[in-house]
């Protein structure tokens, strides 16, 4: 009689990160090992972060994924390193619930289904990749039961993108380069969690796809040629990550009020946006500055000292307020699972 099949699944959740020292340059593409340390902060997974649910049968036939609802190709160099290293790490699985058994050597013929979601847009440039990658491989870590910790699974998530790896932690977090020839030092800690510095606020303007491309040569140059504001930049610190939008971040709450209402003024909705999608994640920062509505960004006005001041509607997609988040999780709720639990492909 043939073997009953089943299905074993997990679902994970993971938030993304933004550097502040930033990784800018590989040594070794292939195994993506960068020339300097970097250190990043972890976002808010309520505003921003990766679904993923992994899933393995006896009864599928090949690996496959899904993302954002879309199946995609699993072929290519960075998802066939994460899925060899993380298979190599598989241990005995034992379910007695659900009459699971699954031994080590089994592993390497099994195959996997991956459904992923990224609650924020995957081409609006916020490193989707690096929550993803984090996610698929902590993910496939506890379905085959892996013993490695997050340091070390960071290092199999930096094979599929490099800034992948700092998304194991949660709060501030540093990729050490390394120095061994095989990446096997190539890792991220934590430095400190994500209540260390609570006050934090990070605000991301999310630049509309209409906006130039500027090298960054000539946009240093016509900033020290007319910017008004660069002198008092030192109010804020900020960032980019490799895609265009800028990533803001004030010290603390009282500062975040003032730059949102600062960004709302330079920076209104076109005349169809709502403020309610314009500003989205942590809306309070919102309600602290007194802008409830499009009237009272109408209503905003320029710092006094500042003459002619430009507004340049629809400049910005919208802003996500956000703070430092926590690192990886499980979600035991079954309802949160992509794939369904009986046939393992997408919901
Ligand atoms: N690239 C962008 N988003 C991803 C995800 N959720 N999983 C894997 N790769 C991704």
């Amino acid at each position: 009689m043939a073997e009953k099949s089943w299905v074993r699944m997990v679902t994970a959740q993971t938030p993304t990160n933004i550097a502040v020292i930033k990784y800018w340059g590989k040594r070794d593409e292939t195994l993506i090992l960068p020339v300097n340390d970097s250190i990043s902060v972890t976002l808010d997974p309520a505003h921003l972060c990766t679904t993923t649910t992994v899933a393995v049968s006896p009864s599928f036939d090949q690996d496959r994924m899904w993302l954002n609802g879309k199946e995609i190709s699993l072929s290519g160099g960075r998802y066939q390193n994460c899925l060899r290293e993380i298979r190599a790490q598989a241990c005995d699985v034992e379910d007695e619930e659900k009459g699971i058994k699954i031994a080590k050597k089994d592993w390497e013929n099994l195959h996997v289904h991956v459904a992923s979601y990224n609650n924020f847009p995957t081409a609006a440039g916020l490193a989707s990749s690096a929550a993803g990658f984090a996610c698929l491989v902590f993910a496939l870590a506890k379905l085959m039961n892996a013993k490695e910790d997050n340091s070390e699974l960071s290092a199999i998530a930096r094979q599929g993108s490099g800034s992948a790896c700092r998304s194991l932690f949660g709060g501030f977090v540093k990729w050490i380069m390394g120095k061994a020839e095989d990446g096997s030092d190539s890792l991220a800690v934590q430095l400190v969690d994500e209540k260390h510095w609570d006050e934090l606020v990070i605000i991301i303007a999310v630049v509309s796809s209409r906006q130039k491309e500027t090298s960054s040569t000539t946009g240093m140059r016509d900033s020290v040629e007319t910017s008004l504001l660069l002198q008092h930049r030192a109010k804020v610190a900020y960032t980019f990550d490799a895609g265009p939008n800028a990533v803001l971040i004030a010290h603390n709450r009282k500062a975040a009020t003032q730059l949102l209402q600062k960004l709302l003024f330079y920076f209104p909705p076109s005349s169809d946006a709502d403020l309610n999608s314009y500003v989205i994640g942590d809306k309070s920062i919102l309600k602290d500055a007194g802008i409830e509505d499009m009237k009272d960004v109408e209503a905003l006005s320029p710092p006094p000292e500042i003459k002619n001041a430009q507004r340049s509607k629809g400049d910005v997609s919208y802003f996500i307020c956000t703070k430092p988040g926590r690192g990886p999780v499980l979600l035991s709720d079954e309802s949160q699972a992509l794939l369904h639990p009986e046939t393992g492909l997408p919901k």
